[in-house]
């Protein structure tokens, strides 16, 4: 069988850095053949998390945050195939999320916006390039997110067990894959997942996360303010729906905060629990789930973790189980969906985003 390698690049509302992978598509189960991790210089990430708020002349900084991150993107491509020995002829495309600065699927105007310009990639690595997956499932009056459900029911459905796959990213989505395939897949964003725990720890702390939950842990969660939180109508609503850090930040927080006196551990432990428990409501028991697979950096989270499984009413593990380790899920999933956009395959699902039509994904910036 040809082999078919895509690449996939992702970088999430954390900030973090780049995932990179190199998958080979050419069987039903893809093989991750190579994958990077590269973290953003300092320089870049501010630039990139000025973006996401309000500020002065942000078209200009827009246009210039765009033009570095499409060479970052591309430098890491170029890296990632040196290290692995590829050669940009053996690739067929790259999938590029691109980094998300905005995202406001409802009102009168819903849009999204992906930046990291894929003209620079495709010229810049020789690479053919697909980009801006979200927005044509948004002109088709869907959410334009998420958009890994379609990926994780061609890879991870079980025909024997009700599975469900939750990343735990800045923001946390849940894939609900039912075993009867004629049952629709449920996907929505649950709410922030390490969003709000990094921002409150980058408060406290000279460090971007709290390694391992360990903060957390030493803290005690407060159960009113953990209710109080649970209230947020954001929780309540039905699907379809997706959510970011224009919407989950620091000052959505300190508006439940104002006469607080809780120690700021306390409170670390219970935004832990709040990322918990709203993954945990996301209809485990109506939809009868016998397994939950997590990803994403949460995972590293053990307090997090501890929570989770606690409290979950079914076997908790991660992706690793069913071979792909946590960290390369997403990238694998923006991979695949090259792949379909490139074979002229649709990407989304109308169920999950709410669009009234599935449609072929993104742009093409051949080669
Ligand atoms: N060892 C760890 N302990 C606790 N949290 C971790 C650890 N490693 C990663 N994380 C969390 O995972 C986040 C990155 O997860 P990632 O899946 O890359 O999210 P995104 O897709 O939003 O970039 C970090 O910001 C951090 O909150
Ligand atoms: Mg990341």
């Amino acid at each position: 069988l040809e082999k078919q390698y895509y690449i996939g690049l992702m970088s999430g509302t954390s900030l973090d850095g780049i995932d990179a992978v190199v998958a080979d598509f050419s069987s039903t189960a893809p093989t991750l053949c190579s994958h990077s991790h590269t973290p953003f210089p300092s320089p870049l990430k501010k630039q990139l998390a000025d973006l996401c708020q309000a500020g002065f002349d942000g078209v200009h900084r827009m246009g210039e945050a765009d033009v570095a991150l499409g060479r970052f993107f591309a430098e890491t491509v170029n890296a990632l195939l040196k290290k692995s020995k590829f050669s940009y002829d053996d690739i067929t495309a790259i999938g590029s999320h691109g980094q998300t600065i905005r995202h406001y699927p409802k009102g009168a105007h819903p849009y999204t916006c992906q930046i990291g310009d894929p003209n620079i990639i495709a010229a810049e690595t020789h690479i053919t390039t697909i980009a801006d997956f979200r927005r044509r499932d948004m002109a088709h009056g869907g959410q334009g997110a998420p958009l890994v459900p379609a990926f994780h029911q061609a890879v991870f459905h079980s025909s024997d067990k009700n599975r469900a796959i939750v990343n735990i990213g800045g923001m946390a989505n849940v894939s609900i894959l039912p075993k009867e395939k004629n049952k629709p897949v449920i996907g929505f964003d649950t709410g922030p997942g390490n969003t709000l725990l990094d921002a409150w720890h980058q408060q406290h702390h000279d460090a971007a996360f709290d390694k391992n939950g360990e903060w957390a842990s030493t803290g005690t969660v407060d159960s009113t303010l953990l209710n109080t939180l649970l209230q947020d109508p954001y929780f309540k609503q039905l699907p379809p729906k997706s959510t970011g850090r224009e919407y989950f930040n620091l000052n959505w927080l300190r508006t439940f905060l104002k006469n607080s006196s809780l120690p700021p551990e306390d409170i670390q432990a219970t935004l832990t629990a709040l990322t918990a428990e709203s993954i945990l409501s996301c209809g485990l028991e109506t939809h009868a789930i016998e397994e939950i697979y997590l990803c994403g950096g949460g995972v590293y989270n053990h307090t997090l973790m501890n929570r989770l499984q606690q409290k979950s009413p079914c076997s908790v593990f991660s992706t690793k189980t069913l071979g792909i380790p946590p960290d390369w899920i997403e990238a694998l999933a923006f991979a695949w969906l090259a792949k379909q956009t490139f074979s002229h395959q649709t990407g989304n699902l109308r169920e999950v985003t709410g669009a009234r039509n599935t449609a072929v994904l993104g742009g093409i910036y051949f080669a």
